[in-house]
């Protein structure tokens, strides 16, 4: 525990010896969301090779950068490249970058994903804003001894989502005149897509949209007192069960379809926090 302390403290250290920036706004860019790093000015790219204690990325071609500057005038740190646990990192290690931006001062993170769609009202290159999950990962990345100065042993999960950050962001959406659902995240390991009784399955349990990742991180956040803010891009439908058959290149097209828009929608909600 002391050991986890003292490395997020090490992480810290070494990127403020890099980087002047104070964020406040910590952002994860997930698939759809990925661009918005080159919008970041005054930036300084660490990759994460360099941190001390950041997990090694196994993905090829996944930007494992962390960058830091300003976006829409506030000082912001983001995440250009993800880890997921069906790369082979435990939970644990899946997170330990949110707690290092909580401690470099993050309040507030915004995460993105992409997301498989479920809800018979979307379409493909949809934006779906969280205003909940399900952990299907059957884990849970604070199971273990807690540090009681990181966070509380059983946190409150009953506003993961902050409810004004729904709201900002709602209202920006119909400003914009973008279209953006809001619905039900439900989190899966993967790395298989689901089997039609599954997608049934997610479906009656109350889930809008399945993915990958997000929830184990949205859990650290809510751990370390963050505000979470939650969009996916659904980039593939099995609606009633029913799959509508995707490779990873039509996922990875409906994402980048979607990405202006995602991009312009984070951007104003970005302009619009304020403390
Ligand atoms: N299932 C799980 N993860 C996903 C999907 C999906 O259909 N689409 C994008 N990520």
């Amino acid at each position: 525990m002391e050991d986890l302390k003292a490395k997020i403290t090490e992480s810290v250290e070494f990127i403020n010896q890099k980087s002047n920036i104070k964020p406040k706004i910590a952002i994860i860019l997930g698939t759809g969301l990925g661009r918005l790093a080159e919008d970041i000015q005054e930036k300084e790219i660490i990759p994460y090779s360099d941190i001390p204690n950041f997990p090694i990325s196994t993905v090829q071609g996944h930007g494992g950068n962390l960058v830091l500057g300003k976006l829409e005038n506030k000082e912001v740190v983001a995440m250009q490249g993800r880890f997921h646990y069906y790369e082979g990192y435990n939970l644990k290690e899946v997170t330990f970058p949110v707690r290092v931006m909580k401690k470099l001062g993050a309040e507030v993170i915004i995460i993105s994903n992409a997301a498989g769609g479920m809800n018979r009202f979307f379409k493909r290159g949809d934006l779906m804003l969280i205003t909940d999950h399900i952990n299907l990962f059957g884990d849970n990345p604070l199971i273990g001894p807690n540090d009681e100065e990181l966070g509380l042993r059983f946190p409150d999960m009953s506003e993961a989502y902050d409810r004004k950050l729904v709201e900002l962001t709602l209202k920006v959406a119909l400003k914009e005149k973008i279209k953006l659902h809001q619905g039900i995240y439900v989190g899966l390991t993967g790395p298989t897509l689901e089997t039609p009784a599954e997608y049934r399955f997610l479906i009656k349990i109350g889930a809008d949209a399945v993915g990958m990742s997000t929830v184990p991180e949205v859990i650290v956040a809510n751990h370390m007192g963050m505000k979470v803010l939650g969009i996916s891009c659904i980039t593939d439908l099995a609606i009633n069960g029913v799959v509508v058959k995707t490779g990873l290149e039509e996922i990875l097209k409906a994402a980048s379809d979607a990405e202006p828009i995602m991009t312009k929608l984070v951007k104003k909600v970005i302009q619009k926090i304020d403390y």
